[in-house]
């Protein structure tokens, strides 16, 4: 093998991205370094903060350079090794990117097996999604027995296990979700007591019928989205309520910024109401990975928890999908199958 296939940046989106923004390209395959090894993609991550790292601007991570490789997290196999502890068979995930090989010295790079969950699982309910439900309600929430959680894109990958794992915990749970499918996967198959479609109606229609599921009003907010759902949210968050600001895909595009603005009006129901909002990003919390797989995944392995994965087959539709991964068009979490899974 002389060259792999990766997708790079080929130049930066203007407001929402297109498929014009990236490029399928072939590059020569380094020689193997001492300590290096070789992997075979088998499983590609799409996640939201990836249209962040494709603009140029301070964030909390570098943006990805024009004709670089996409970043992203993915399960591949060891294929050719320079490196004692990644032997080749091994199945391991890393950030390889959005290429079908990737050359890697082993940093940040775990080892896994198949054996009580499918390798799939490590990039959404036991991966970095997984990992980011877990820490925004336990620790960002402080999500107590009794109360009342509202989850926004809550059939997704990191929603899907907040619901879940608050139901859990004894809490109420009201799910956002865009249309009546998503809405009944959600209450059906996650266990939330209700769900709202944020498809149908403006801001005040939600409310109106988040407020009708939530007669004690609204304890937690898990915030996925902005726009008009937290809109509709923070009125009827209670006194003392708490607010985990963990992502704003409406936003992402540059898109429905009239809707959810902080405005004064905001500000003074944060006041009033000694609202406690808290933004997070998982990076700062990686050294409870091992706490939160620990808890989790054996209530993956026995079905106490559920999951979805929406795939899409072969690199060259990486793109696409991560396109409609950004207007809701994924139904669960966004996979790509880039070769074949031997486990
Ligand atoms: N803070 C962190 O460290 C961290 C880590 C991981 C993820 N995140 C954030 O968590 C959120 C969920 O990520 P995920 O990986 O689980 O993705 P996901 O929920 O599987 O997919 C994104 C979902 O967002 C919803 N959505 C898209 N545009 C929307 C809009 N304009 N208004 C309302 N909802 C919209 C769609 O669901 P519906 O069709 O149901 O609307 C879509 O399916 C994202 O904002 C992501 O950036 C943050």
């Amino acid at each position: 093998m002389t060259t792999y296939r990766r997708v790079v940046l080929a130049n930066r989106p203007k407001g929402k991205a297109t498929l014009e923004n990236f490029r399928l390209e072939d590059t020569p395959v380094p020689d193997l370094g001492d300590g290096q090894f070789l992997v075979r993609t088998i499983w590609l991550s799409l996640d939201p903060y990836m249209r962040g790292r494709m603009d140029d601007g301070p964030s909390y991570a570098d943006p990805v350079k024009v004709d670089e490789t996409m970043t992203a997290g993915a399960v591949g196999e060891v294929i050719a090794s320079r490196n004692a502890r990644f032997a080749v068979g091994t199945i391991v995930v890393g950030a390889f990117g959005w290429a079908d090989h990737a050359i890697s010295d082993g940093e940040g790079v775990l080892a896994i097996t198949g054996d009580e969950v499918p390798i799939s699982t490590a990039l959404g309910v036991l991966g970095m999604p997984g990992h980011t439900a877990w820490i925004g309600l336990n620790t960002i929430l402080e999500a107590q027995p009794g109360e009342t959680i509202v989850v926004s894109a809550a059939t997704g990958a990191v929603g899907s296990l907040v619901g879940q794992l608050a139901r859990l915990k004894g809490l109420r749970t009201i799910g956002v979700a865009g249309g009546a499918d998503k809405c009944a996967h959600a209450v059906d198959t996650l266990g939330f007591d209700a769900c709202v479609d944020h498809r149908s109606g403006d801001a005040k229609d939600l409310r109106a019928a988040i407020a009708a599921e939530a007669p004690d009003g609204v304890d937690c907010y898990f915030e996925n989205v902005g726009g008009k759902t937290q809109a509709a949210v923070l009125p009827l968050m209670n006194t003392f309520g708490r607010i985990a600001v963990c992502g704003l895909i409406a936003w992402y595009s540059g898109q429905n910024l009239d809707q959810g603005l902080i405005t004064p009006a905001v500000m003074r129901k944060i006041l009033v109401s000694r609202l406690r909002v808290r933004g997070y990003i998982i990076f700062d919390h990686w050294d409870t990975y091992g706490a939160f797989r620990k808890e989790v995944a054996p209530l993956v392995a026995k079905g106490d928890v559920t999951y979805k994965e929406d795939v899409t087959d072969g690199l060259e539709n990486a793109p696409q999908a991560f396109l409609n991964l950004l207007e809701g068009g994924n139904f669960g979490k966004q996979l790509v199958r880039v070769g074949a899974d031997p486990t």
